[in-house]
């Protein structure tokens, strides 16, 4: 280990990893600020209907994600054994337990995020789903009689250091033919070059430190944006500072995968406006709490529907799509891999 302990030259070496230990201390920051965040109210004070809200608002996200860019049919989990790796406070194994998998397990480093997500499960009454707590480098412990037809893992693996190690143990765990779909994150749009800037900016404020980190995280976000809520502040606050965005091509993810014997592509992104005009009408036909935001959602909404109402021609619908992604969405990689077996 070197000496130096922040600065640029440390962010560097960190990512060269003779830092530190990047993967302990995104433990650490999970431990302290499970994902996501509970913003207005504390996650024990949840009554059921506040939690049936999110987890409608995260079974449209997921099932958004599914059919449109992982390319599976509403039923493609029913019967089936499915795993969610690094499942933070739960949300999307939740949705996920109601496509009825014949066995669902959701794994998750944080011990926190993991004691939240059980809490959920029990206020939905959801009973299919088990939630481990345990680190994605010891899949292979974990005791499964069958192996898993599906694997997902989204928002995550662009924080494992030393992901060559996390690819090799869902190896062992898998069977000829599983599937395996996940994200990456990347830096190929405005807000993945800023979201990268920022988080590196943290590392080199705040050095090894995670409370130095957390609290240079929150300097930056409000020299850059002076009247943040504190809500979104706290929404910021590990992607500010207490985790690594780790910064890897598709061709070096493409190699990892295929080290480990899976077939694996990269799915393509691209989405026209209409597309991203239909997901917006959807998340703003979400019930609010207050009557100032169900007004501002009701004229958003005249707003999208107007644009959708217009003539557009494919190649405009197309070329906007984009845009609006590079100019205004975080675009991660997302990929599909196959098991080959280890025959
Ligand atoms: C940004 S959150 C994504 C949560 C969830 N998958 C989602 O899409 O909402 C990243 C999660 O990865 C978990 N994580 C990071 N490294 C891990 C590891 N080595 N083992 C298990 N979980 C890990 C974190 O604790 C955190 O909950």
């Amino acid at each position: 280990m070197r000496q130096r302990r922040h600065g640029w030259a440390f962010v560097r070496d960190v990512c060269r990893g003779v830092a530190c230990d990047v993967d302990l201390e995104i433990r650490k920051a999970y431990e302290k600020y499970p994902f996501p965040y509970a913003v207005d109210i504390d996650f024990l004070q949840y009554t059921p209907a506040r939690a049936r809200q999110e987890l409608e608002r995260f079974r449209l996200a997921h099932a958004d994600l599914h059919r449109r860019t992982f390319g599976l049919a509403p039923d493609r989990l029913a019967g089936r054994i499915v795993w969610d790796l690094a499942a933070g406070t739960g949300w999307r194994a939740l949705a996920m337990a109601l496509d009825g998998p014949r066995e669902l397990h959701a794994f998750e480093g944080s011990k926190k995020a993991v004691g939240f997500a059980q809490h959920f499960a029990q206020l939905l009454g959801i009973h299919n789903v088990s939630f481990q707590h345990l680190s994605l480098f010891d899949l292979a412990s974990f005791p499964h009689a069958q192996r898993p037809d599906l694997v997902f893992c989204t928002g995550a693996l662009h924080h494992i250091f030393d992901l060559r190690r996390v690819v090799h143990a869902l190896a062992r765990c898998c069977r000829e033919g599983t599937e395996f779909y996940f994200t990456h994150s990347s830096y190929r749009s405005i807000r993945g070059v800023l979201k990268y800037y920022k988080n590196w900016r943290c590392w080199a404020e705040g050095g090894s430190d995670l409370d130095r980190r957390l609290a240079a995280g929150e300097r930056v976000w409000k020299s850059w944006v002076k009247s943040t809520p504190v809500s979104l502040r706290i929404d910021q606050i590990n992607d500010l500072a207490g985790v690594l965005y780790v910064a890897r091509s598709r061709e070096e993810i493409t190699r990892l995968f295929r080290e480990a014997r899976f077939d694996i592509e990269a799915l393509p992104t691209v989405q026209g406006l209409s597309q991203h005009l239909e997901s917006w009408r959807e998340i703003l036909l979400l019930p609010s709490s207050s009557s100032g935001k169900r007004l501002l959602k009701r004229t958003l909404r005249l707003g999208v529907d107007v644009l959708r109402a217009l003539p557009m021609p494919k190649p405009i619908d197309r070329a906007l799509g984009v845009s609006v992604a590079f100019l205004f969405e975080m675009r991660p990689y997302y990929f599909k891999a196959i098991y080959r077996g280890n025959g």
